[in-house]
């Protein structure tokens, strides 16, 4: 491996996922094990401009492989987006030496990353980071699997108190502009309706589907929306909409929130950011840059940051049909 790499920083950026710590440990030992320095920047982009480093070695990242959140902390950073910021940022990589950056986060954090390529020519490689699972090149983001989970766990208990008072509930999860998390917890949990940014199913759709699951004898119904639902309403004008056209409906509204990027991460995000932290560093290594790794047909693969940033992942057609039949 032809290496002229001497050192890299590693920074998390934009909304903190479960696993992002497993990709900091996984980046930080990789470069233990090829004999290169690491340091981590705190605060994204926000350190890196301010100058907040610290060196890490393979044992600064010991006990945080099951830990949610970032020790790096994260930030979304307004200075980052003005030349005068990514100037500072530079010169502070300069002085510390440092050869390579990788930047764990969501597509925002990819765009900073390549403007700071373009501008100064410095190597950069994206691990995709976020719960929303909104990135084009792999199949799953760090910290989706995790969050699924958090939300199927939460509908198992809203179900319970549903179906003892006979209500229906309507729950939102994250997703502001892809309805993954929906969709997929939707039918883990049982959803008699699914509400997501990709599909306008509109309110007839709804009112229908309510009143087919009462006729079939179901005493309580869960939905869940998705935070960037495009049926024009929120959450709590849902429930007024029922409320006032529908009768005999006891509806509560539950917010899941920011309860869905917290937690410890599951066993599939600890390997998978594992693997893209070795991933990540070795392809700098390698001499290449501009890239994210991804996960795809269970194989680490390079996607340009470019596409990754550009491209739109695709909602999964099937689990909608999949979800309607299952919730005759
Ligand atoms: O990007 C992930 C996400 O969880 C979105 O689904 C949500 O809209 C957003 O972050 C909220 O982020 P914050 O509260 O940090 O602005």
């Amino acid at each position: 491996m032809p290496n002229k790499i001497k050192k890299l920083a590693v920074l998390t950026s934009g909304g903190d996922s479960p696993g992002m710590n497993a990709a900091i440990r996984s980046v930080v030992r990789t470069c233990a094990y090829h004999e290169i320095q690491c340091i981590g920047v705190y605060r994204g982009y926000e350190g890196l401009i301010e100058g907040d480093f610290k060196p890490m070695g393979a044992r600064s990242v010991r006990g945080i492989i099951n830990k949610g959140g970032t020790i790096l902390k994260s930030a979304r950073s307004k200075e980052f987006r003005t030349p005068e910021g990514r100037q500072k940022a530079y010169q502070n990589l300069v002085d510390h030496e440092v050869d390579g950056l990788v930047v764990i986060g969501g597509d925002g954090s990819f765009t900073g990353a390549l403007i700071f390529n373009q501008e100064f020519g410095f190597p950069v490689m994206g691990i995709p980071g976020t719960i929303d699972n909104d990135i084009f090149g792999t199949s799953h983001t760090l910290g989706f699997d995790t969050a699924l989970n958090t939300v199927v766990d939460a509908i198992d208990k809203i179900r319970d108190t549903a179906s003892s008072h006979n209500r229906l509930f309507f729950i939102e999860v994250m997703g502001r502009d892809v309805g993954h998390i929906a969709l997929n917890t939707g039918i883990a949990g049982g959803a008699e309706e699914i509400l997501i940014p990709e599909e306008d199913l509109g309110l007839d759709r709804l009112v229908d589907s309510l009143n087919k699951s009462r006729k079939s004898g179901k005493t309580s119904s869960i939905v869940i929306v998705a935070e960037g639902d495009k049926i024009g309403k929120n959450i709590f004008e849902l429930k007024e909409f029922v409320d006032e056209n529908m009768e005999g409906y006891d509806v509560r509204v539950s917010v899941l929130g920011h309860m869905q990027r917290g937690g410890s991460p599951s066993c599939f995000d600890r390997v998978l950011a594992s693997r893209m932290g070795v991933k990540a560093v070795e392809t700098l290594l390698e001499g290449k840059t501009n890239y994210m790794v991804g996960l795809l047909a269970n194989k680490m693969e390079l996607t340009h940051l470019d596409k990754a940033i550009k491209g739109k992942t695709k909602i999964n057609l099937e689990l909608l049909r999949v979800s309607d039949i299952m919730s005759t």
